[in-house]
């Protein structure tokens, strides 16, 4: 048996780089994927495949691009340039990212169409819709603004109300105006398609799949479920029924043309969850797989995280439209709330104040972030709150205090007193200190795959409140001094970084680079969650230690909310100045400088270096139609597979050098300091890219 497993995040609209709420479901689906793909422990391997795209179709784009004088297609390709780079910096990774405008999309889209039309479930009518008298076109939805018809809530959408969850016509709007022209809009007539999700086949298909009457669990979260319900029997309880959905829109538009009705586009939210298909297609079409084989099992199981705007469109509409046109549904949706910052809501369009491209590019640490969300994300769905204070004791006390400490407080011992080798005695008994450690690890994955995070950290702090108390208990640092007790010093060192290895194997899906680090420090070749009940083996040598991660201050945090320059990183109390180290050498002129010629590289394949543990073999592309061969010194600072697809700078006009191992063309830039704090590969901003000049 198995587990097929196709996982999306909501696509976002290619208008904006992303804000803060998109990272942050990026972050819970990327947590759970990353759990998945560890969980091979139960004899269940896991074949996961995890998928997004820019959702670029709709008028509110086509607007945006033309405000800017731009075509539709330079103006979202501009947006999606930026979007690896970010997501690259949070370590939030898809497998592909697409775009809704693919040809796989267009394909796909018509295709459910014709199915959802041979079915009967398409028709034609005559529809009153807004028009600008002013611009001279069809309002699109949310270019009309108005109170919604529902809660009365000002200044909604045309489309759907940010305050209660509805959608609903334009027309429906109180007070309407045109966005665009201010001009209250008139009505005008044209042809329309609806989807008509009135149809008793529909009802009854979406009452089930919502509601799972006839099922022995329920699908949905309560709360969604309840929407659902509200939505499909109407509020006391009376069947109101379903409205169809106008799934068309008229020329000018920026989207998918209906086969066989020039000047007719399908609006952008029919063909957005199709994107989820076409993502994966594209994607199994270049890694050679079987997308219709895959989509169509049974045993594949398809999970969307989206938001909780959005339950409408992926409770209703998009379960709809795959069951008609004869496709697996999704097996759910995993809906969360909004991100707040400092108890204020966040908009959709707006943002919050806190952009994560700065956050990234002042310098803080993206596992701050992950570790910080996951503790608050729980299956509910709940606003979360972002506030400083709170954001900076969980990652200083918490992650900081209470996990990263514990290998410094062993490791030193380790290398110094046993040259590295550890030694945990018994590999420890269930009730031992070990042994209970060991045997949380199926209530943790519980939690994990429940989308529980905050249960799941809960319970590791507990776990390393209770390696600090074994700790404090024994006291290394007294042991140390009587070589009487030597043999018991290797016995709780070794036994306090077993449980460090074990902690950090439970943080991995939150932490994947710490985890990573901790990999090589521990000298470990996985990570995997069946690893944790494997000890370290007696005699087996660790890497000394390096720094893992820094405390975040407040003055970080001033810096993200403000545009002032953010503070340098501080470096470890205990490290001397890097110029203390290295002075500054003699002055150049800028001609000495030019003779440097530094280029932009993109590092394609990385591996270790048989019989040379601090090398590491890069493939480079510096956009000359072939690939360079680089050796770089960078093997105890990263593992290859997190160099693999990431930029970096490279001295190109390097003489080549002739090495054991092959010819190295040339150098990357990295920086170093003193001893134990660590090597950084340098990395150009989002948008530059291969043979670009570095001056
Ligand atoms: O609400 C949004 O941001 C949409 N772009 C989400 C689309 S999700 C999916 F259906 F494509
Ligand atoms: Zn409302």
């Amino acid at each position: 048996m198995s587990r097929k497993l196709f996982v999306t995040t909501a696509l976002p609209y290619a208008n904006a780089p992303f804000h803060i709420g998109h990272i942050m479901e990026y972050i819970q689906a990327d947590i759970w994927v990353r759990f998945q793909r560890m969980r091979e422990d139960d004899g269940i391997p896991r074949e996961v495949h995890f998928v997004c795209a820019d959702d670029v179709h709709g008028a509110p784009i086509m607007i945006a691009a033309e405000k800017a004088g731009k075509t539709p297609q330079e103006f979202v390709a501009e947006i999606a340039a930026t979007r690896q780079g970010t997501l690259n910096g949070f370590h939030i990774a898809f497998d592909n990212w697409d775009s809704t405008d693919s040809e796989d999309n267009h394909i796909l889209s018509r295709d459910i169409y014709l199915r959802l039309k041979g079915e009967g479930l398409i028709e034609e009518r005559t529809v009153e819709q807004f028009f600008d008298p002013v611009k001279n076109m069809f309002l699109p939805d949310r270019y009309v603004k108005g109170e919604c018809p529902r809660c009365g809530a000002k200044d909604q959408n045309g489309d759907s109300c940010e305050s209660c969850s509805s959608v609903y016509a334009p027309t429906e709007l109180k007070s309407p105006h045109s966005v665009l022209t201010g001009a209250p809009p008139v009505i005008r007539s044209s042809e329309h398609f609806f989807f008509r999700l009135s149809d008793p086949r529909c009802v009854a298909f979406l009452r089930e799949w919502t509601l799972s009457e006839n099922s022995a669990a329920p699908r949905l979260q309560p709360e969604v479920a309840n929407k659902a319900r509200e939505w499909l029997t109407g509020k006391e309880g009376e069947e109101t029924g379903l409205s169809d959905w106008d799934i068309s829109r008229d020329a000018p538009y920026f989207g998918i043309e209906i086969p066989d009705a020039p000047g007719k586009y399908f609006y952008v939210w029919l063909d957005a969850p199709v994107g989820y298909l076409a993502s994966l297609r594209s994607y199994f079409r270049k890694t050679g797989r079987d997308f219709e084989a895959f989509i169509s099992d049974p045993g594949t199981e398809q999970y969307h995280f989206i938001g909780k705007d959005i339950i409408y469109f992926h409770t209703l509409f998009w379960p709809a439209m795959l069951h008609f046109s004869g496709r697996k549904v999704p097996d759910n949706v995993f809906v969360h709330g909004f991100v707040t910052v400092s108890g204020e809501k966040m908009s959709k369009s707006r943002g919050t104040g806190i952009s994560p491209r700065r956050y990234l590019d002042i310098g803080m640490d993206p596992e701050w972030l992950r570790y910080y969300i996951a503790a608050k994300l729980n299956a509910h769905v709940e606003d979360m709150d972002f506030a400083a204070e709170d954001f900076i004791a969980r990652v200083n006390a918490d992650l900081v205090g209470k996990y990263v400490n514990i290998a410094s407080r062993a490791a030193g011992f380790i290398i110094k007193r046993f040259s590295g080798t550890v030694d945990i005695g018994s590999p420890g008994e269930p009730d031992s200190f070990l042994g209970q450690l060991r045997g949380v690890s199926d209530s943790i994955a519980a939690a994990y795959e429940a989308r529980e995070y905050s249960r799941a950290l809960r319970e590791i702090m507990h776990c390393a409140d209770k390696v600090n108390a074994y700790a404090d208990m024994h006291k290394p640092w007294i042991l140390v001094k009587d070589p009487a007790r030597t043999p018991l010093l290797l016995e709780v060192c070794s036994s306090i970084l077993e449980a460090f290895r074990i902690l950090t194997i439970y943080l991995k899906p939150v932490l994947p680079a710490l985890a990573e680090k901790v990999a090589i420090f521990l000298n470990v070749p996985s990570l995997q969650w069946k690893d944790v009940q494997t000890p370290l083996p007696k005699g087996h040598i660790i890497h000394p230690y390096t720094h893992l991660l820094q405390r975040v201050s407040s003055a970080q945090f001033d810096a993200l909310l403000s545009d002032a320059s953010p503070p340098t990183n501080p470096l470890p109390p205990d490290a001397p100045s890097p110029f203390d180290e290295e002075p500054l050498s003699p002055e150049i002129t800028i001609d000495d400088f030019s003779r440097v010629d530094l280029r932009i590289a993109k590092i394609v394949d990385c591996s270790l270096v048989d019989g040379a543990d601090r090398l590491l073999r890069l493939s480079v592309d510096v956009g000359e139609g072939r690939l360079r061969q680089v050796f770089a010194g960078i093997r105890s600072a990263y593992q290859p597979e997190q160099l693999i697809g990431q930029m970096t700078v490279l001295v190109a006009n390097l003489a080549p050098r002739k090495m054991k191992f092959g010819i190295s063309e040339g150098m990357v830039l990295a920086a170093s300091g003193s001893a134990g704090t660590g090597i950084y590969i340098l990395q150009p901003w989002a948008g530059a890219a291969p043979g670009m000049r570095v001056r």
